[in-house]
């Protein structure tokens, strides 16, 4: 496990956010808080309203022209960054947006080799545009659907990084094996009992060929995918499953 530990920095994300109780909660149970006590991660959960300079801790503010809702002000957005960036610096600054650049897995991997990472939830309405002109270096949505704010995208975001560092799944190899991890969906997976009232594993599971094994798993992925994700199957046409290319 150390040796995991030892080979590369622990992935520090720090999130800024008006609402912290919804976040808090939610990083301290199950993988995510083994992964903070085995000392590979660091999550920060911070709330917005202790950079506020306003005498009501308030960070947002009605639009300028008129119209429905409230906008995130630019101070307290941008005295959080200064100061966290005093302490460190970033890979990146992601500002959580429904109309940001689409998470899939490859943007998740590409972000995971990262160490330290801010992310801002907007709420409300949004933020301030100079935020994103100025502040941040990149913008994610987790999907085509609006959210009443960005900490459940954060959420998911984080999740999605923090599982690929090595040593927070027990098994070094699952997250390899993941569905979209090679383009493809997972293959079915089958348990004890080999026959459960007449519904039968199919044999070539318990036939101890694992070459068999491997090319019938390989076999089904690419036909799901094909079935239930074409989308995916035509991006992964062309992909050499051997060599990952
Ligand atoms: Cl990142 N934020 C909000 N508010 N809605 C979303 C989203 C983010 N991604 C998809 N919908």
């Amino acid at each position: 496990m150390s040796t995991f530990a030892l080979s590369r920095n622990a992935v520090r994300i720090d999130i800024l956010t008006a609402l912290p109780d919804l976040l808090q909660s939610w990083f301290g149970e199950s993988i995510l808080q083994r992964a903070r006590t085995k000392g590979l991660v660091e999550v920060h959960v911070h709330d917005l309203r202790q950079w506020s300079t306003d005498k009501h801790r308030r960070v947002d503010d009605y639009p300028f022209g008129g119209g429905a809702g409230m906008v995130m002000t630019v101070e307290p957005i941008h005295r959080a960054i200064e100061q966290l960036t005093s302490e460190r610096s970033y890979d990146e600054v992601i500002y959580m947006s429904p109309d940001g650049e689409l998470l899939d897995q490859p943007l998740a991997n590409r972000l995971s080799i990262n160490k330290n990472i801010i992310l801002l939830c907007g709420h409300y309405k949004g933020v301030d545009e100079r935020v994103r002109e100025h502040l941040i270096t990149r913008e994610v949505s987790i999907g085509d659907y609006v959210l009443t704010g960005g900490e459940l995208a954060a959420a998911v975001l984080s999740d999605t990084i923090i599982r690929l560092v090595p040593g927070v799944l027990g098994d070094e190899t699952s997250a390899l094996s993941d569905s979209f991890q090679d383009g493809l969906v997972a293959p079915p997976d089958y348990t004890r009992p080999a026959d459960y009232k007449g519904w039968k594993v199919p044999d070539i599971l318990l036939s101890g060929h694992q070459a068999n094994i491997d090319a019938w798993r390989h076999q089904q992925a690419a036909e799901r995918t094909k079935e239930r994700r074409p989308d995916l199957h035509r991006s992964a046409e062309g992909n050499d499953p051997d060599t990952g290319s």
